[in-house]
């Protein structure tokens, strides 16, 4: 039996553009893996009513780890059209299959790491190295959510909450509310995470990005519970900062920042800014880490117009293989793959469209795979 079971997860879009490409250095790199294969994506939604499938959980549960490629979302409207007939008006809800990944498997690290590659074309600096550490599970994506909002709802924000006057007299279909909830628990591990990460590999700083100056609630046990568990942590800097002004500082000042560690939207924000200073959407990979699952995916979306053209950088998907390596504790081989994207990245004879060239996704694949 081979030595690790790799769930196999396209999705959708250039979800499978992207992992054709990661297949290609698997396969050079020879690791021990099988890739048993799983049903997610917009075409299950249409079919069965479920883009992430039971028995795609199911598999989940009898993985080392996994691979995911992408996933076309659409608002409620537009998803409702598109479910098989005998499926519309029977009260199915989409909701984002990672996003419920994240939460069923309880992978509250969200792991993001932008390094700009010497010679990257679409570096806004060179030499920036940042990490992201995103909480992953709750926050403003915890799904508890109302539109139009229950009567009894109302009437309780009526009685316990002084400033929800402003909206006590507004009709039930007239707003929505989407809670943001943050826990002790969750927010401790993920900044315990950024720091034990950051002691790991001798980074200097951690910078922890809320907005507990208005969002006083949630954003202030945040960034009590980071206070508390940075004290743990005296050889390592550490720092706090707005999520608001955090964009204007990390693009001016990029190199004042180390690591960053924030609850679940703010981090979702603030990698995507850090990835496109490292070259963009190309360029993002992830990791959806727990204590007993971890499953890896590029930042991007599916980019439905590109798909099956072959058309978009691997290079993200490839840095995630390469995450996922390492994850594994094979790191001789994610260190090779890495050394080998650099090398491809510094030449600068292969590049995407994205880059300023002509090459294919599978060609940028086959040739990082020439330089393991
Ligand atoms: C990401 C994506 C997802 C998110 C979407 C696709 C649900 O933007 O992984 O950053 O918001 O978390
Ligand atoms: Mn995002």
């Amino acid at each position: 039996m081979p030595r690790y079971r790799i769930g196999w997860l396209p999705g959708d879009g250039v979800g499978v553009d992207v992992m054709d490409a990661a297949r290609i250095l698997l396969d050079a790199l020879e690791l021990d893996a099988e890739y048993p294969h799983g049903d997610i994506g917009w075409e299950f939604w249409c079919r069965e009513g479920d883009a992430f499938p039971a028995r795609t959980i199911d598999l989940l549960k009898n993985v080392d780890a996994a691979l995911f490629g992408a996933i076309t979302s659409k608002p409620m409207k537009a998803a409702e059209a598109e479910l098989a007939p005998e499926l519309r008006g029977t009260g199915l809800v989409y909701r984002s299959p990672i996003v419920r990944m994240r939460q069923l498997f309880d992978l509250y690290i969200c792991l993001r790491p932008c390094k700009a590659y010497p010679g990257n074309p679409l570096n806004y600096k060179e030499g920036l190295d940042l990490v992201v550490f995103r909480e992953n599970t709750e926050d403003l994506y915890s799904g508890v959510e109302f539109s139009p909002v229950p009567a009894e709802l109302h009437a309780t924000l009526a009685k316990l909450s002084k400033p929800f006057g402003a909206f006590a007299q507004l009709p039930l279909t007239d707003y929505a509310i989407s809670c943001k909830i943050n826990t002790r628990k969750g927010s401790e591990r993920i900044v315990r995470a950024a720091f034990d990460f950051a002691r790991k590999f001798r980074r200097k700083k951690v910078t922890i990005v809320h907005k507990a100056n208005v969002v006083r609630a949630t954003d202030g046990l945040f960034l009590d519970i980071a206070k508390d568990v940075a004290k743990a942590y005296p050889e390592i800097q550490f720092d706090e900062a707005n999520i608001d002004a955090m964009t204007m500082w990390l693009l001016k000042n990029p190199f004042n920042y180390d690591v960053l560690v924030a609850p679940n939207l703010y981090g979702d924000v603030i990698s995507d800014l850090c990835a496109q200073m490292v070259g963009g959407l190309g360029f993002g990979c992830s990791g959806n880490i727990g204590d007993k699952l971890a499953v890896f995916e590029p930042t991007h979306g599916s980019a439905p117009k590109y798909a099956g053209q072959y058309k978009v950088n691997p290079i993200a998907t490839i840095l995630t293989v390469k995450m996922m390596l390492d994850w594994l504790g094979e790191t001789e081989k994610a260190t090779r793959l890495e050394a080998a994207v650099a090398a491809v990245i510094a030449e600068g004879a292969v590049r995407t469209y994205d880059m300023g060239g002509k090459a294919t996704t599978l060609d940028m694949a086959k040739a990082i795979a020439g330089r393991l």
